[in-house]
């Protein structure tokens, strides 16, 4: 794929609906993501949201590389899988430290996590269930959002979320580190580009200008590389 991706390209018949996590005959597996479930969606990912990320996993065609800063439970990730061509690669960095988080981002979030479920055990077990359900290749990693990964070459990554650590320092951090990764032409997405988090607006802005676009109905801000 080159250049920018249009709405026009996008390939419905392979979309499945993301909002529905599949159950699976693993009865501790379907508890987990039972409570995934139940974790609000304005504190985490709209149903508009999921549906964009979907979308624009399945605009970009067979053997994606994808890679998210800040997984939390990792229901992002799922629907992005939902979307993604076979052979696609998705990565996922999150400290997952679960309940003690620092940053008053992640306690408001750390907050909703159903009772007795821990942020790795929900997303691990979204890791499994993508890599047994699609064709996809999901990998999490426990680390820092400013390290990049050594495994993604260099202008190689079709899109980068930037949903971790939403301080400005944190962001400007991020962006910094990863840009070298995204291929010419690849998108970088910004999530929570609201005025609760001025810190991810200023970071944007001041590294991309007018280039930065609010996707509607989103919290999200994408810009082309
Ligand atoms: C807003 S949540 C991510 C939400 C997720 N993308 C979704 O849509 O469901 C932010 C996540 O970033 C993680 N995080 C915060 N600071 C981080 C850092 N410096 N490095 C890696 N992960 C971090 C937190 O553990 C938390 O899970």
């Amino acid at each position: 794929m080159a250049g920018r991706l249009t709405k026009s390209d996008l390939r419905d018949s392979k979309m499945h609906d993301v909002v529905e996590i599949p159950s699976t005959s693993d009865a501790a597996v379907d508890r987990m993501l039972c409570g995934l479930s139940m974790i609000t969606s304005e504190h985490t990912l709209t149903e508009t949201e999921a549906k964009y990320l979907r979308d624009l996993a399945g605009l970009i065609g067979r053997a994606c590389k994808w890679c998210e800063l800040g997984v939390w439970c990792g229901r992002s990730l799922w629907a992005a899988a939902c979307g993604a061509w076979p052979d696609s690669r998705l990565y996922g960095i999150d400290t997952f430290e679960g309940r003690t988080a620092r940053s008053q981002t992640d306690q408001t979030i750390i907050q909703c996590a159903p009772d007795g479920l821990f942020q790795w055990d929900l997303a691990y077990a979204v890791q499994n269930l993508i890599n047994r359900q699609t064709d996809c290749c999901c990998t999490l990693i426990a680390g820092r959002s400013a390290s990049p990964l050594k495994q993604i070459g260099d202008q190689t990554l079709d899109v980068l979320i930037v949903d971790a650590d939403h301080r400005y320092e944190s962001v400007r951090a991020d962006l910094t580190a990863w840009l070298p990764k995204l291929r010419p032409g690849g998108l970088i997405l910004g999530h929570d580009y609201t005025d609760h988090h001025p810190g991810v607006i200023r970071a944007f802005q001041e590294r991309f200008g007018s280039n930065c676009e609010t996707v509607d109905g989103t919290r999200y801000v994408q810009v082309y590389v």
